[in-house]
């Protein structure tokens, strides 16, 4: 492809991009396939000849787009709905044409100081004091694998050298996401001794439950390592009581992390503070600018107050990345386990720059607002209950009909391409799961989601 080729392809594939943004209501949210579909279409090899950049293209728009779950559609409500706002889609083309790898500070000067004024500024809008240090991850279970790795560094030093000591212990709710119980998989602490603590009221992790597993435990001969709060549980976005659990952590001497991928964008709010309520004791945590900020998926950001802990795990210099500027300026290498580094901070500075803090509030308020006009649509109407408190932009609700006609609910919205919702079981029930932050969703979205959402409960519970 010369300059000039990409050029006129490049355009082409803008034109499609801002149409796709458009029109993108038109689109059923989720894709009309069957499973294989997409691989029955396509070639089992890869072509021979050159192709061309248009019937790439072609196929991208008839083939790909049609068989894609459209994530950035203003009525996707499943999961935790996200959004890949303009000003992000823009920086993800620069990012993909610098082409950079930040693993140290010289092979992209730009990567490494962005990445550390972009997680500052966040850091100031997340109200978190300054000795925080920030590092982009790909995802929340990574960031939450680097916490626990960490947390084993400050426990048992000894694992960097001789391996994971047996009986150490991760305590967090029973609510929490797969993701810790994974981590604790990964980095050899074992499945069993990632300890599910019980909820109690608005489904937040019981501190006494918590005491009395620790003391059992200790009796047992184990050591507690480290304990994981939420903020924002995937299943109705409850808030863990960070700082009674970061008194009990001090007290244990283990280490604090904090799960905020979904939940932490909200403490941008200064009207949210509660959310950050014993933040500032953590040890670290984890905040997802792609669930939350308007930042295409991937960027998740691991805040730590203990940088030297992380180093310490995991720094590991051969000779070959050895540079005359070390100890001058750090080497995001010597924080992660990857080696290599997107530049993914430019797209976080763009979105941050083209918001400015008062849009990216007022973007968080639209989404809270809806969230409680829909709670009150669903209090309104006798056939439903709503099953979790609606604390931030998820709303967990279900037929008082039953399990069945909740999930037969559930499906025939799906199926009919104009939204698309979740589940989760909660006490034993199931229950629908409609999750708000896409950046195109508007009051009238809702209404007409709603409207869907009766209009099928009509059909199946009169
Ligand atoms: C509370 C919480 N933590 C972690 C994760 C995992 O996020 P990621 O996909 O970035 O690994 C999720 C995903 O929804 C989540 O809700």
């Amino acid at each position: 492809m010369t300059p000039e080729e990409f050029r006129r392809a490049a355009h082409e594939a803008v034109d499609w991009m801002a149409d796709y943004m458009t029109h993108i209501r038109e689109l059923p949210v989720l894709p009309r396939v069957a499973p294989g579909d997409l691989m029955r279409a396509l070639p089992g090899s890869a072509p021979e000849e050159a192709e061309s950049i248009e019937s790439i293209l072609s196929d991208f728009r008839e083939l790909i787009v049609p068989a894609n779950t459209q994530w950035n559609h203003p009525r996707f409500h499943a999961y935790f709905s996200v959004s890949g706002a303009p000003p992000g889609i823009l920086a993800e083309m620069l990012i993909a044409t610098l082409n950079v790898n930040g693993m140290v500070w010289k092979s992209s000067p730009a990567a490494t100081e962005l990445e550390m004024v972009t997680l500052g500024w966040l850091r100031e809008w997340l109200g978190l004091p300054g000795e925080f240090f920030g590092l982009i991850h790909d995802t929340a279970s990574l960031s939450s694998m680097h916490a626990l790795l960490a947390a084993r560094a400050m426990v048992a030093p000894e694992s960097r050298v001789e391996g994971t000591p047996k009986g150490l212990v991760v305590y967090t709710s029973e609510h929490a996401h797969s993701s810790i119980e994974k981590s604790g998989i990964a980095i050899g602490i074992g499945q069993k001794h990632v300890r599910k603590v019980a909820v109690g009221e608005g489904y937040r992790m019981r501190v006494d439950a918590l005491e009395q597993m620790i003391e059992e435990d200790k009796a047992a001969g184990l050591r507690p390592c480290c304990v994981c709060a939420t903020v924002g549980t995937t299943s109705m976005a409850s808030v863990d009581p960070v700082a009674p659990l970061a008194d009990i952590a001090r007290r244990e001497q283990m280490w604090l992390h904090v799960d905020a991928a979904y939940g932490g964008n909200f403490a941008v709010l200064p009207e949210m503070g509660h959310l950050r309520e014993g933040w500032a004791e953590a040890d670290s945590i984890v905040v997802n600018p792609h669930k939350g900020l308007l930042t295409p998926i991937d960027l998740s950001v691991l805040y730590t107050r203990r940088p030297e802990v992380m180093r310490g795990a995991l720094s590991l210099v051969p000779e070959y990345l050895k540079t005359a500027t070390d100890g001058e300026m750090a080497n995001l290498m010597d924080y992660a386990v990857a080696l290599g580094r997107r530049f993914r901070s430019l797209k976080l500075w763009f979105v941050m720059r083209a918001y400015g803090r008062k849009g990216m509030e007022a973007y968080l308020r639209a989404q809270l607002a809806m969230a409680r006009e829909l709670e009150g649509w669903v209090r309104a109407d006798g056939r439903f209950e709503v099953c979790a408190p609606v604390e931030l932009s998820l709303v967990c609700f279900r037929l008082k009909a039953g399990d069945d006609a909740s999930r037969a609910l559930m499906e025939a919205v799906n199926e009919s391409g104009h939204a698309f919702l979740s589940h989760t079981v909660l006490g034993g029930r199931f229950v629908i799961r409609l999750a708000i932050g896409n950046y195109q969703t508007t009051a009238e979205d809702m209404r007409g989601t709603w409207a869907k959402v009766q209009e099928e409960a009509g059909r199946l519970v009169g």
